[in-house]
């Protein structure tokens, strides 16, 4: 079955072709990918506009649809099913992809399904040639999303813990913000804290000693403070290159000992983490390092397959197309979602 992928909850427009004839080769069934971000766009006004986002996702659907048929060689008649992001996001945005997915699917006369945002990218590293076998815990580290999910099978999610306040991707971005890097923050903090003291500073590590939720308002003002106390805003490089690493580490330890506890805590061996904070390095060497200490194992996708793309829905709209799941005729958008409401597979 060939799926087309649609991701338009924010500002990327990702589009993607999964085959699953392909899984077990080489691409593992992604046949092919086109991404736009839509970055820059938003960088004039310090983040993003729905409106300029939405308006954008219009003008791009259709150029990236055929650069990704030609690149696939694939027609569009060839196409068996089209999966688009429902929510969690922008609810103009949202309804860009779905609207254009229903009506393709439409035309095509072949099956249209809304995908949730946060199961693509809990699915994608089960993408990969080894996938984890359930149930396993899930570290869900996205810019709007901090959660662990105790993951029972496809669409059978309990939340195990989550933060109260700001998700770990927004902290790693206003964080960067107020050292002077340019959003994405994560990526650009990672590349600062390379050959710097992670040592140097001794930020907090909230709610550690308090069960599996996260809060990371109070880190935000402790880079905010340490930045004042240096000065490291716009004087020394190799203080900010500093507090970015012990920024990061401070992210990363708590991130880690709070996967450790709920592996132990619903006694599973298996983590997989996803969303775009599942591409830092830093976090992924250390749950190497701290999971094997316990006999447990971690699991990824690839950097591309972490942050928001098209291959992760079309896969995620596969699981379950292929168990008989299809949306109607009717295009609902649903830019809040809990995770939980999904039906099983
Ligand atoms: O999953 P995603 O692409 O979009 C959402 O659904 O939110 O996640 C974006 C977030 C941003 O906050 C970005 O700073 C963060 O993921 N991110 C990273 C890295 N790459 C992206 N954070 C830390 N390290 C990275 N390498
Ligand atoms: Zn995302």
């Amino acid at each position: 079955m060939k799926v087309l992928g649609l991701e338009t909850s924010c500002d990327e427009t990702g589009l993607a072709i999964f085959d699953s004839e392909q899984m077990g080769s080489d691409n593992q069934g992604l046949v092919g990918q086109v991404l736009y971000s839509q970055i820059e766009l938003h960088a004039l006004y310090g983040g993003v506009v729905p409106e300029l986002a939405s308006r954008d996702h219009i003008r791009k659907l259709v150029p990236l649809l055929n650069e990704l048929l030609e690149q696939c060689d694939v027609k569009k008649s060839e196409i068996d099913a089209i999966a688009y992001t429902k929510g969690p996001g922008l609810i103009g945005a949202l309804m860009t992809g779905a609207l254009f997915g229903r009506s393709l699917a439409y035309g095509l006369g072949i099956p249209a399904i809304g995908v949730h945002h946060m199961e693509g990218h809990l699915l994608a590293p089960l993408m990969g040639a080894k996938p984890p076998a359930f149930p396993f815990v899930s570290l869900l580290v996205s810019g709007g999303h901090t959660q662990l999910i105790a993951a029972h099978g496809i669409g059978q999610y309990e939340i195990l813990g989550e933060s109260i306040d700001d998700a770990a991707g927004e902290c790693f971005d206003k964080a960067a913000k107020m050292l002077g890097l340019p959003y994405p923050g994560g990526p650009n903090i990672a590349k600062l804290a390379e050959n710097s003291d992670q040592n140097t500073y001794d930020l907090p590590r909230p709610m550690l000693h308090r069960g599996l939720d996260f809060s990371f308002s109070g880190m935000k003002t402790a880079v905010h403070n340490l930045i004042k106390d240096t000065d490291g805003s716009d004087s020394d490089p190799q203080v900010r290159a500093d507090i970015a690493a012990s920024f990061q580490h401070a992210m990363v330890d708590t991130l880690v000992k709070k996967c450790v506890k709920a592996l132990k805590q619903v006694s599973m061996s298996r983590l997989v983490i996803a969303g775009g904070v599942s591409a830092n390095t830093h976090l992924r060497e250390t749950l190497e390092a701290e999971l094997a200490k316990i006999n447990a194992t971690v699991h990824y996708a690839p950097p591309a397959l972490c942050t928001d793309n098209g291959a992760m829905i079309a896969y995620a709209g596969f699981e379950r197309l292929q168990a008989g799941q299809a949306d109607d005729l009717a295009v609902s958008c649903i830019p809040r979602w809990p995770m939980t409401e999904l039906p099983a597979v």
